[in-house]
């Protein structure tokens, strides 16, 4: 299956795409986290397909030599499109001169953290309550719980040093 996964960069074309899937997954077509608003279709980043068929993207940022991984989602999960879409974007943040991949995710995304922490990313930084106040305050279509049934409350940085 990974084989036949082909990774390429998002286009002016698909624009509205990742902003509906943004929207579909985070429930307004921004993220709020590490105390700023990010518009992911503003964004550089990749998209794996199979075949036509998007099944999958990444956004990132960088600035200063960090490459920020703001948003990444498989809308099929365990056939290699995150592992696929990390391994674009490490090639990408080398050339680019970054010191440094880094996310935010929050306590409840458990296969978030297996995930990252599996390819070589450490928790660099803990913000307690930090979406408990984004909910409050920014974002109040963020759900009191994640999918394991945790609430979410707490943002968790992650890094991986290139
Ligand atoms: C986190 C996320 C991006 C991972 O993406 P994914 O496409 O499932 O990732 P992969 O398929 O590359 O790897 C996931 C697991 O499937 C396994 N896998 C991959 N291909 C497989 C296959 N053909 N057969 C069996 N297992 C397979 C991998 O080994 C991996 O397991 P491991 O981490 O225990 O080693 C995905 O869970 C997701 O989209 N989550 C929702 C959005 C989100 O929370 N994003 C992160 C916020 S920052």
């Amino acid at each position: 299956m990974a084989s036949k996964i082909e990774i390429k960069p998002i286009g002016k074309k698909d624009t509205e795409w990742v902003k509906e899937t943004t929207r579909e997954k985070f429930g307004a077509d921004f993220i709020f986290d590490a105390g700023k608003k990010k518009y992911p279709y503003k964004l550089p980043g990749f998209i794996a397909y199979l075949g036509n068929e998007k099944i999958g993207v990444l956004t990132y940022e960088i600035m200063n030599g960090s490459c920020e991984i703001v948003t990444i989602e498989s809308l099929k999960e365990k056939i290699s499109i995150g592992s696929l879409l990390l391994k674009k974007l490490k090639e990408t943040a080398i050339n680019e001169n970054c010191r440094r991949i880094w996310l935010i995710t929050t306590n409840d995304n458990l296969s978030a953290l297996n995930f990252y922490q599996k390819r070589g990313f450490n928790i660099s930084n803990v913000y307690p309550n930090a979406v408990t106040k984004t909910r409050e305050t920014v974002k109040p279509e963020i759900p009191l719980y994640g999918e394991n049934g945790i609430e979410i409350k707490d943002e968790i940085e992650l890094e991986l040093k290139i």
